[in-house]
């Protein structure tokens, strides 16, 4: 297993663990929540292996006081979950419904008396459906929806949540969602996806001028994405382009406008033939230009990437799911090779050291930018054995990571916490409950919680920070 050098975290740095309400809540239809775009989707035949939803999922709805006693007890100083917008407003739009809130409310309250900063994610993928019939994130509307609701949350929570995380990797809700369609709503439109990135950036710009209208000053933005970082399988020149290509639509796209107000001219001109990008309003890209205060980053594998040539065995399925669409719109022309190494059971290549590279390269564009790792973590099985989950492969994948997140804080990048996905196993969208995440085991049927080694050494790990 890596050493980790505890000595390079900072005592401020944040030792947390991450969910999302979909894949933990269950409890659809309970205090009026309004259906959203993963009930639909998970209740379509053939959408989610073996048929799996979450109407029930870690009924962590209910279950909540207990998961966070949980937390207590390992240590974690932060609880990154996210807010279900049809809790909220059950059909997208209108009066805020105040059972949904409430129980939030109390989520939150219950953080605070533990002693557990909580972060939220106002959105975690979960639309509500009547926003998808009106078009979805390709719906300009959908944008101004968001910031209303954001803005009611932040009502109600505001001087009580530190860091408020507009949405969750925007990149997999638009092109999972809307060009290989693994993921909800599960259409296959590479010119909507487009779309549906900008409304998302929108989306994130005019909720981060909702939260700053509300929250008290001292509140801080949030944003987390799945930056992917992209390798050239050689340094060929040809390869190189394809790399850049996939670093545009899969990391410019938000980075570009969030950042510096525009998109990578290199991404429009080579997307001109997909779509003429008219849903780029005149004043849009200033409104998308909201740097977050703190930029949250999901890493789980690296992308291998090369120029195709012609028919080729070699490729990968895409990440989360299959599908003959990619996610990729426009990379027709590059092939996705499978990393060397070990993987996880998701398929993801093991490698910290992207991990590493990947906070460094952020770090040189984006250097005043303070960073916080807001996803980490794997799937592997786990069986249950004598009560006890021998998870050594986790430990292992955490360590390297872990430690990976040290050197690039010893080089001089300013990560402010590491949130690891995820505290419980949980619904794993496409693959249903068959892929477990969690550093606490779930029986779905009883929904006893069983520490895993993981769990264990995670808590040892939060105390000799603490005491290095
Ligand atoms: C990320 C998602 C998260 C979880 C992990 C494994 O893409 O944000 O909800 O599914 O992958």
């Amino acid at each position: 297993m890596t050493e980790i050098d505890v000595a390079r975290f900072p005592a401020h740095f944040r030792w947390g663990v991450a969910t999302a309400a979909y894949q933990i809540e269950g409890a659809v239809m309970e205090d009026g929540r309004g259906p959203s775009i993963w009930d639909t989707f998970s209740h379509t035949p053939g959408r989610v292996l073996a048929g799996d939803t979450g109407d029930v999922a870690d009924d962590h709805y209910h279950r909540w006081p207990e998961d966070l006693d949980l937390m207590v007890e390992l240590g974690i100083d932060a609880y990154r979950f996210s807010i279900a917008w049809p809790r909220i407003q059950p059909h997208g739009s209108g009066p805020v419904n105040h059972a949904g809130l409430d129980h939030y409310q109390r989520l939150v309250e219950g953080m605070l008396e533990r002693n557990i900063t909580p972060i939220v994610t106002l959105y975690h993928w979960d639309l509500p459906q009547a926003l998808e019939d009106a078009g979805g994130w390709p719906h300009r509307d959908t944008a101004y929806r968001f910031a209303e609701y954001a803005h009611q949350v932040a009502e109600v929570l505001g001087d009580r949540i530190a860091l408020w995380g507009t949405s969750n990797e925007p990149w997999c809700a638009a092109f999972l969602g809307y060009a290989s369609g693994v993921h909800a709503p599960g259409r296959t439109e590479p010119a909507a996806a487009l779309a549906a990135a900008h409304h998302l950036n929108l989306a994130h710009g005019l909720a981060t001028q909702a939260l700053r209208s509300v929250l008290p000053s001292d509140a801080q933005t949030t944003l987390a994405l799945n930056l992917h970082l992209v390798r050239a399988a050689t340094d060929d020149e040809a390869d190189v382009a394809a790399a850049q290509q996939v670093d545009d639509v899969g990391n410019g796209i938000f980075l570009g406008p969030l950042f510096d107000g525009a998109y990578p001219p290199s991404l429009i001109q080579r997307l001109e033939g997909i779509t003429a990008w008219g849903f780029v309003r005149d004043g849009d890209e200033e409104v998308c230009h909201a740097p977050p205060d703190v930029l949250g980053i999901n890493y789980y594998t690296p992308t291998l990437v090369r120029r195709r040539r012609g028919s080729s065995d070699a490729e990968v399925s895409h990440a989360h799911g299959e599908s003959t669409a990619s996610p990729f719109v426009g990379c027709e022309d590059v092939e996705f090779l499978q990393p060397p190494g070990e993987t996880t059971t998701m398929g993801w290549a093991i490698d910290a050291s992207g991990l590493e590279e990947l906070l460094l390269a952020v770090h040189a564009r984006l250097p005043h930018t303070p960073l916080m790792i807001t996803e980490n973590g794997a799937a592997f099985d786990d069986p249950l054995e004598d009560g006890r989950v021998r998870d050594r492969a986790r430990i292992d994948y955490l360590a390297g990571h872990i430690a990976a997140v040290g050197r690039a804080l010893e080089r001089g990048v300013d990560v402010r916490g590491y949130l690891l996905w995820s505290m419980l196993d949980n619904f794993e969208w496409a693959f249903g409950y068959a892929r477990r995440f969690g550093i606490t085991h779930v029986d779905y049927a009883t929904q006893a919680r069983t520490r895993k080694d993981s769990a264990y050494w995670y808590r040892d790990l939060i105390e000799s920070a603490r005491q290095g």
